[in-house]
């Protein structure tokens, strides 16, 4: 870990967009698997550091509802990759005080790894540190749609009353009703889109862009966004 003792204002909450595994593999003559596969290695890295920079909140886009439509070769090959990244870090995630929690329609993913993940999930459910939150098939539309339902299915049944729906009600209708908002969003491998991630919750989200692959971003990486970060001054809306 590069110094940080000059790190003003860490965030609670980083959301990222680990963009440029396949880049990676193919600047490399390597499958694009590979890319994922060094992907893993990343997220395991940059996990450790939030934990040791004392960021409360770090929500990855590990799998997209869109990426269901990559080859079914790739898309097979992400499923067994997230599975054995689950159950090879798991120990390291207990070692590292970190909980797990995920996000996005699980129950999209194949029955085996859905059950690692919640194994994981709950073997780690009493860690006091770091909280990873991975959103897998995971869409903002399809969460502010999935909202909805709920808040609807609350109104039917008599639980809410239509004229009590405001931001923060709707906000717990939402897969992320348990953690605050992001403050720093960073997206690798220079792309400025958000890409169907979090729309509902990057409303007030600072933005750190790199051009590194996904597979090159470093704990020297996550300082500087860090810095960056430290440097802004958010005013949400007021003057
Ligand atoms: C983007 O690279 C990355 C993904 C679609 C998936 C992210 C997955 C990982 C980092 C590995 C597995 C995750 C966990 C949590 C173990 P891309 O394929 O879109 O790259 P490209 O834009 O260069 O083609």
């Amino acid at each position: 870990m590069p110094p940080t003792e000059d790190l003003k204002n860490v965030p609670r909450h980083i959301a990222i967009i680990m963009d440029g595994n396949g880049r990676w593999a193919k600047e490399r003559g390597l499958p694009r698997t590979e890319g994922h596969r060094q992907g893993a290695e990343t997220v395991r890295r940059v996990s450790e550091g939030c934990n040791e920079l004392g960021v409360e909140f770090l929500t990855l886009y590990a799998f997209s509802s869109e990426n269901w439509k990559r080859p079914k070769r790739e898309v097979d090959a992400l499923m067994k990759l997230l599975e054995l990244f689950l159950r090879q870090k798991t120990p390291e995630m207990q070692e590292q005080n970190i909980r797990l929690q995920a996000i996005g329609r699980l129950h999209d993913l194949p029955e085996s790894c859905q059950a690692q993940l919640h194994r994981s999930i709950e073997s780690t459910s009493q860690n006091t540190g770091l909280t990873l939150i991975l959103a897998l098939s995971y869409g903002g539309r399809e969460e502010i749609v999935d909202g909805v339902k709920s808040l609807i299915e609350s109104v039917e049944r008599g639980h809410l009353d239509k004229g009590m729906i405001d931001i923060d009600v709707f906000g717990k209708h939402l897969y992320t009703r348990y953690y605050p908002d992001p403050d720093l969003l960073i997206r690798t491998s220079g792309e400025m889109r958000l890409s169907n991630f979090l729309l509902w919750q990057l409303s007030y989200t600072e933005f750190f862009i790199t051009e590194k692959f996904w597979p090159d971003f470093g704990k020297d990486d996550l300082v500087e966004a860090v810095r960056a970060y430290g440097k802004r001054h958010r005013r949400f809306g007021a003057v």
